[in-house]
């Protein structure tokens, strides 16, 4: 199968410029001159024409939680409707949490995620695991598994009880990693302070939704990522930060770079568009934005930026991880410790950084390619079959509109919860025709794709 995008103008995280891109099966063969007789190569069976639109690698989104269960409750999005809402939103590659259960192993927890995603997810998919505690035997389940395609494990400074790991076993873990070429995703938060002013705050009466926030204070965030980065400096790793959503948290990731350490940090849309005062919306409606590190004061919104377009922070995923207002969020009407932690995104992430990021001058083209594709296929080792449009890669490829206008709600939108954070927000581009490994998942507006089309994708060591 031969399928030609032509007249298009082609962003990766380097150049933009105009070419014709030959696919060939999954595999992207050749880029030549607009205008290349490539059919002299032989027929195409299909020709998509990208005049004034721009073809880009697919979008990655390494932090999403399809189906994960928390809180009492379970998140909204399986693997079917997750990745193609994902697909919808130009993004060709998702890498899941998959968790270990208390008293289960890393290994268990790998088939239990890959039994959801078999045959459901219509782009591919990767996992890290939720490890809870460190033993040598999950030391050496972690070996066997990075031989599996799984390099990445995620450790929780926050929650006490139920995830947090004590340091002790973090750095034991660190060091593990270094072994075997391993990457470390720390959720970074002073969990155990934290947990006393949740208390103190539910004790006082302070349950409505904006306490969530209130309890989870910006230095409580910075505070966990310094020794986060402390502890991965002891045991000479790298390590990836997730979901930075506080100003504070940020300088401790840049400052650690301007001393050489290999920090690196992820931030997600929902930091950069919305802000502290939707927790003050009428009613529960706040309950809406209750998620893990909480949103932020929208005076941070230009630092943050500014430390995506500098390489402060390389990432921008969405932590996707979708609850329904009605029957799910409502778990902690009257306790907001009981609200289950989370929001959709994973469908958004894509038009929001080119609408807020790149039409409004904060980021480049090629910077809203490196932070959104590029750069998270390179750290969690899909890079360079995935995250770029080169000779040899898959054929990962989204051709977006950059003018088309389009409004973000439930009723345009394919995520499987009742809300949307940014609801009636119009906004410019579009995914308009979306390929995995060759493949039209999306076109014209509509899912082109099986169900299980998707394939799990054993990942390599990061290469940066
Ligand atoms: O609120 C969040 N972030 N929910 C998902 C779990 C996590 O910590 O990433
Ligand atoms: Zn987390
Ligand atoms: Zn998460």
């Amino acid at each position: 199968m031969k399928t030609l995008i032509k007249n298009g103008t082609i962003i990766t995280a380097s150049d933009q410029y105009q070419a014709d891109v030959l696919i060939e099966d999954e595999t992207i063969s050749t880029i030549s001159a607009p205008g290349t007789k490539l059919d002299a190569l032989g027929p195409i069976d299909k020709t998509i024409d990208a005049r004034g639109k721009w073809v880009i690698p697919g979008g990655i989104d390494v932090h999403t939680h399809m189906e994960l269960p928390f809180g009492g409750t379970v998140a909204s999005d399986d693997f079917e409707t997750g990745t193609i809402a994902a697909a919808f939103g130009g993004t060709t590659t998702i890498v899941d949490f998959a968790v270990q259960d208390q008293g289960g192993t890393a290994k268990q927890a790998w088939a239990s995620w890959m039994s959801k995603a078999e045959g459901k997810a219509v782009i591919d998919y990767g996992f890290h695991i939720i490890l809870r505690e460190y033993s040598d035997a999950i030391g050496k389940e972690m070996g066997d598994l990075v031989k599996e395609g799984v390099t990445s494990f995620k450790l929780f400074m926050a929650y006490p009880g139920v995830f947090l790991m004590d340091d002790a076993s973090i750095l034991r873990t660190m060091q593990r990693s270094g072994e075997i070429g391993a990457t470390i995703c720390m959720h970074a938060e002073a969990g155990v302070p934290i947990d006393l002013l949740v208390k103190q705050a539910i004790a006082k009466g302070h349950t409505a939704p904006k306490y969530h926030a209130l309890t989870r204070p910006p230095v409580l965030e910075a505070a966990g990522v310094h020794r986060a980065i402390t502890l991965a400096q002891v045991a000479d790793v790298p390590v990836y930060i997730v979901h930075v959503s506080a100003v504070e948290a940020m300088e401790q990731i840049s400052e650690a770079r301007d001393k050489g350490l290999p920090a690196y940090g992820e931030t997600c849309p929902q930091y950069l568009f919305l802000s502290h005062d939707n927790y003050e919306e009428p009613g529960f409606e706040g309950s809406k934005y209750v998620m893990t590190p909480p949103l932020r004061d929208k005076a941070g919104w230009d630092a943050m930026w500014r430390a995506l377009a500098l390489n402060d922070l390389q990432v921008v995923s969405t932590d996707h991880c979708p609850f329904c207002f009605n029957g799910q969020k409502d778990l902690g009407k009257d306790d907001f410790s009981k609200i289950p932690n989370g929001a959709p995104g994973v469908e958004t992430r894509m038009a929001l950084l080119y609408d807020g990021g790149v039409r409004k001058g904060k980021i480049s083209p090629t910077r809203w390619i490196d932070i959104a594709s590029t750069t998270p296929a390179k750290i969690f080792g899909l890079y360079p079959k995935k995250g770029t449009i080169a000779p040899g890669s898959d054929a990962d490829i989204v051709v977006f509109d950059p003018e088309k206008e389009h409004t973000l709600g439930v009723k345009t939108l394919h995520m499987r919860v009742d809300y949307n954070p940014y609801e009636g927000r119009k906004i410019r581009g579009v995914s308009e025709t979306v390929l995995s490994r060759g493949r039209v998942v999306v076109e014209n507006g509509k899912l082109q794709a099986k169900p299980g089309s998707g394939r799990f994708i054993r990942r390599a060591p990061r290469t940066i």
